[in-house]
């Protein structure tokens, strides 16, 4: 039999996928689970977006679009990096992309040579080492610790930078620690950026859904950044597909060629419905930030009831990081006793690195109905079984 390439096989499974198809299982089986495994809004896209990709589609917008994508958005994602971060990017280095994920592949694909390193926190999202892997790099994990809010710590951080240290990622607020750097933190990063050299590659997707303090980006410290966003999380649009690589000038080109070859464009009356996302549907990214932190509110005492650990108070995204050692110390195998026995669905730790091991992520991308029954099974489950 013919082997599949080791590249293939050495990319990780998402484990947290396989916990979605389990969930799917035993509700197609007729039990009732509840769903907090999964990153994906409970709330529909905005109308105002729905409408204008309708619109978009009935004028034509069904053709390929310039790889670096429409000059309407890249001109919205400027004005809304200005609006929000007082920042000043030049279109020009903004390249539109069927999602953050694909911004990735850009990202490291114009960065990275073969045993080029790149520094992220451990736990971080797992597609972030499977894609530097993927492309001959190595990531080079930090571990963070609750205990400091999941921040790098810098002596650690400047003890990993090699040689080969490319970029630093970031993600804030995190998955899947729901934590937010602070200013201090950003400014740490980009002076040791203008120090060594190294990039900070900030994934910058949960922007619009932080509910303590004020949001930063990376830009208003550093020039030496990317940023990846995208529009799935804050305008409820997984299903969409649309994102974007910000980047110095000197590799947009690089990731433009990449474009071309590997996706050609993102989607053409997507990219018209995400320019409507970004000027007229900030009351509704309001509304939905909203309704997740009320929900953040009851979650993370609730769950702290039941026995399970929070140190770092989650400040954004939609998730909550839980220790949940005293209940099991293998995630994986909590995680799906949680779903068997519970009918519970939740993320294990392991799936975002060693660090994360003991720990659970609960996501309240759902309704505050759903989180009360899911915590009233769990508090069922733990006085049986802790
Ligand atoms: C930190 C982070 N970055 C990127 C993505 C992927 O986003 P997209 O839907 O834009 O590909 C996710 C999805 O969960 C995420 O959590």
């Amino acid at each position: 039999m013919t082997p599949v390439s080791r590249r293939a096989q050495e990319i990780q499974p998402f484990l947290v996928m396989d916990v979605v198809a389990r969930a799917k299982e035993l509700e197609a089986q007729g039990h009732c689970i509840v769903r907090l495994e999964i990153g994906d809004p409970d709330f529909p896209t905005p109308d105002v977006i729905t409408r204008a990709a309708e619109t978009a589609m009935q004028d034509g917008s069904t053709h390929y679009t310039q790889s670096l994508g429409l000059p309407d958005l890249r001109d919205a994602i400027r004005d809304h990096y200005s609006a929000v971060y007082g920042v000043t990017i030049d279109p020009e280095d903004i390249v539109v992309t069927q999602g953050t994920s694909p911004a990735m592949l850009l990202l490291f694909g114009a960065l990275l040579d073969p045993g080029d390193e790149v520094i992220m926190p451990d736990p971080c999202y797992p597609a972030y080492p499977n894609y530097v892997r993927f492309l001959g790099g190595v990531p080079k994990l930090v571990r963070t610790r609750a205990k400091d809010g999941f921040r790098y710590r810098e002596d650690e951080l400047r003890a990993a930078i090699g040689p080969r240290t490319k970029a630093i990622m970031v993600t804030s607020p995190s998955n899947p620690t729901g934590a937010v750097l602070s200013v201090e933190d950003l400014q740490m990063l980009a002076d040791i950026a203008e120090e060594t050299g190294v990039h900070i590659a900030s994934d910058e997707i949960y922007h619009g859904l932080t509910f303590c303090g004020e949001e930063h980006s990376i830009l208003q410290y550093t020039d030496r950044a990317f940023v990846l966003n995208g529009f799935s999380k804050a305008y409820a649009m997984t299903g969409w597909r649309l994102g974007y690589l910000i980047a110095p000038r000197e590799f947009v080109r690089p990731a433009e060629k990449i474009q071309q070859n590997f996706f050609l464009a993102a989607n053409a009356f997507v990219q018209q419905a995400g320019v409507v996302a970004l000027t007229e549907a900030q009351p509704d990214v309001a509304r939905m930030r909203a309704l997740y932190d009320e929900r953040r509110r009851y979650l993370v005492p609730a769950l702290r009831e039941i026995g399970l650990k929070i140190e770092c108070e989650p400040c954004g995204a939609f998730y909550v990081f839980a220790d949940a050692s005293d209940w099991g110390r293998d995630s994986l195998a909590l995680s799906r006793r949680l779903l068997e026995e519970a009918q519970v669905a939740c993320a294990p730790g392991i799936d975002f690195g060693q660090g994360g091991e003991g720990f659970l992520r609960f996501s309240y991308a759902t309704s505050l109905e759903q989180l009360h029954e899911g915590v009233a099974r769990l508090a069922r489950w733990a006085r049986m079984n802790a």
